[in-house]
């Protein structure tokens, strides 16, 4: 056993010797110390000993021990040394080198003009409503005095999804939806994209952005309406802009209009200005739809017509943005090309 015990060590220590990283030395350790490793074998061998050569065996043994876990020790100081040496050497960092500019990207002008037109409502005690972009046949069409074969319905070609729903085609529904919370006055904008089934050209798009407003409360009148939307407008392309209102039909709202804006190209006077692009020599341009909202659309909503009532807008926020931004080309806003979207 002696002579065993000597043979381990003798291979052991020059094992550690050639042991070249941490790992073969730990694989080592593991081949000596570890559960089934040849030092942990004699040891257990031991009892197997008569009672007189035990104490003297045991005492070699634990010397041999000692002797190679102290060397096994010393050999893994060797080793971290080198190691680290050899990674301060090849990782170093040159703090002096320039660093590698990272591009930010900016705001698309759909993202601005949705946060500069929820500001100014915001402004005006106005709070942000969101729908779902997959409505009910009920709550984009049938709710809002538009029931099935209403000719309204043509008008906006509409992506019917399956089980009585669509893809919303305006953002009215959320004017429902508010209302059926039940919670009395409301003064919401709810912007949002919506979907019609048309082709693409420099006006047209199948999908594009809405925002709705709506106000109900105990005494609004059209007054109310031509003077919020007045306030809107001149906030948002300047105070000298004048507002015109124009009789529509709208199903849902009752008397409904068109708003128009004097042309903020050439100052409402087309003849200043030959051939205005904007309004085209008209001297104003059309804004967004309106109208205080129909009692039917009240009582689908468990709102009492004779007690409350409400005005109602929408707008198309693509055609905003092309004018704020001076863009001809509504594809322009979906294609991002970044060389496009850089200027804003
Ligand atoms: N939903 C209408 C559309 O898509 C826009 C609109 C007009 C909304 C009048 C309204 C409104 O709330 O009162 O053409």
């Amino acid at each position: 056993m002696r002579e065993e015990l000597m043979q381990i060590k003798d291979k052991a220590l020059a094992g550690m010797a050639g042991a070249d990283n941490m790992r073969a030395l730990d694989d080592l350790r593991v081949s000596i110390f570890g559960k089934k490793g040849e030092l942990t074998q004699i040891l257990r061998g031991m009892g197997a000993l008569s009672a007189e050569e035990r104490p003297v065996m045991g005492q070699i043994a634990n010397e041999v021990r000692e002797e190679l876990e102290t060397a096994l020790e010393a050999r893994k100081n060797t080793l971290h040394k080198a190691e680290m040496a050899q990674a301060m050497a090849s990782e170093h960092i040159d703090v002096t080198l320039p660093g590698r500019a990272t591009s930010i990207g900016t705001k698309h002008p759909m993202t601005m003009i949705i946060e500069e037109l929820c500001n100014i409502f915001m402004g005006m005690g106005y709070e942000i409503a969101t729908g779902p972009d997959i409505e009910t046949d009920y709550h984009n069409f049938q709710a809002l005095n538009i029931p099935a074969h209403h000719p309204a319905r043509d008008e906006q070609d509409t992506f019917y999804v399956e089980d009585g729903h669509v893809l919303r085609t305006q953002t009215s529904p959320v004017q429902i939806r508010k209302m059926e919370e039940g919670k009395l006055p409301i003064a919401i904008v709810a912007p949002g994209k919506v979907f019609r089934s048309d082709d693409i050209d420099a006006t047209h798009s199948p999908v594009f952005h809405q925002m709705e407003g709506l106000v109900v409360d105990k005494g609004i009148h059209m007054g109310h309406l031509k003077g919020a939307l007045t306030v809107f407008a001149q906030t948002l392309f300047g105070e000298d802009v004048k507002t015109r209102f124009r009789p529509h039909h709208f199903a849902f709202t009752e008397p409904s209009a068109e708003m128009d804006i004097s042309c903020f190209g050439c100052g409402g006077d087309a003849t200043r200005i030959k051939g205005c692009r904007l309004c085209k020599g008209e001297g104003w341009i059309e804004l967004l739809g309106c109208g205080m909202v129909h009692p039917n659309v009240l009582r689908n909503c468990g709102i009492d017509p004779d007690e409350y009532s409400g005005f109602a807008f929408g707008m198309g926020l693509e055609r905003i943005a092309m004018q704020r931004y001076n863009i001809d080309d509504m594809r322009l806003l979906f294609d991002n090309d970044i060389r496009f979207l850089k200027q804003f």
